[in-house]
């Protein structure tokens, strides 16, 4: 129960890395976000995030080991995220989680990016199967049925956008810097919903769509400049919120249901989202149903989720040979 996993996770636009007790105890969690570096191009830059990465992994490393007072020689495993994400980025954690290894003759673990998502969850609560996920991050937004720990089925899955990419096209057309999520979400707070976006139900499946609605909120603002009338962000921001969130409300209930689950988990960086949080909840609670949220700090990408799931595979038995490489397309 007191293995220690370093967890390197190098995805997108965070270097991160961090050391996990027993799957569940975070001893240290460092994250380095290039957030400031893409800013100014309206989004994440595939070369610019590769070259932070190969600048910081070996500083955020060693960091995670100092804050944690321990050394390489003393953690059981290294866990990496493998895939999906930018390849470029994913290969310099891949390649410093196998030289890692190696060096220290440690097994290596490849983690998939949304398990780790998912295991963020159980860095606060046990998991009870048969559980429900929502992810909801900027690549990613599906609904997983995990009945044992390490086994993911995806019930549901966007056939377009993503939800916090709908997040951040919304934001880029309202002007607002990158990541657009978490203004929009400060801007729904303070704005009324006036218009009524659709919501794209796509009756009896699971799955999701959010470039109508992303298209409808371009569209209604283009036509209201074209007439001269002025929406305010925050009521665009507030009546774009209510159509996300209340598509993935309502599918995640009748999944839960349907799928007679004893968890409900959110998880990915728009499960930071207030208003889904605060809906989530409500809903749930009205049904007598329990649902989960990492705290804000590991719904986005963090290496502490990696090292979680990165533990249940090792105690599971799964290693990943020297020839471990990134995977941009990963499947779960
Ligand atoms: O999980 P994550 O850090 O990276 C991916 O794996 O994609 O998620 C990043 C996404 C971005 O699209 C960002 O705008 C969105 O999560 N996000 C939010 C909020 N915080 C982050 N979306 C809505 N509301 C938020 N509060
Ligand atoms: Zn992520």
């Amino acid at each position: 129960m007191s293995e220690y996993i370093l967890g390197i996770e190098t995805s997108c636009d965070e270097t991160a890395v961090a050391i996990v007790k027993g799957g569940t105890e975070i001893v240290s969690n460092v994250v380095a976000s290039q957030i400031e570096s893409h800013k100014r191009f309206g989004g994440v830059v595939p070369e610019i995030a590769s070259r932070h990465h190969v600048e910081q992994i070996t500083v955020v490393i060693e960091e995670a080991l100092a804050k944690a007072e321990m050394t390489i020689a003393e953690m059981d495993a290294i866990a990496v995220t493998e895939g999906p994400g930018l390849v470029g980025a994913l290969l310099v954690g891949v390649n410093a989680a196998k030289a890692l290894a190696f060096a220290h003759q440690k097994p290596l673990i490849g983690v998939h990016h949304i398990a780790g998502h998912i295991y963020a969850n159980r860095l606060v609560e046990e998991f009870e199967f048969p559980l429900l996920a929502l992810v909801v991050s900027g690549g990613h937004t599906e609904l997983i049925v995990m009945k044992e720990h390490g086994k993911f089925e995806i019930i549901g899955e966007t056939r377009d956008d993503a939800a916090g990419e709908a997040y951040d096209k919304v934001a880029r057309t309202l002007k607002l810097p990158y990541p657009g999520g978490p203004k929009i979400d400060e801007l729904a707070h303070i704005g009324a919903q006036r218009i009524d976006f659709p919501r794209a139900w796509l009756e009896d499946s699971f799955d999701f769509s959010f470039s109508g609605l992303k298209s409808a909120v371009i569209n209604t603002l283009h036509n209201a400049s074209q007439k001269g009338i002025e929406y305010k962000h925050e009521d665009i921001a507030a009546s774009f919120q209510a159509s996300v969130v209340d598509v993935l409300v309502e599918k995640t209930y009748r999944a839960a249901i349907e799928n007679n689950v004893k968890q409900v988990i959110v998880a990915g960086g728009v499960a930071a989202n207030k208003g889904l949080r605060k809906a989530m909840e409500t809903k749930f609670k009205e049904e007598r149903m329990n649902v989960m949220f990492p705290p804000l700090s590991l719904c986005t990408d963090n290496a502490a989720m990696i090292a979680s799931a990165g533990y249940i595979a090792y105690k599971q038995g799964h290693r990943s040979g020297w020839d471990l490489n990134a995977n941009p397309g990963l499947d779960l």
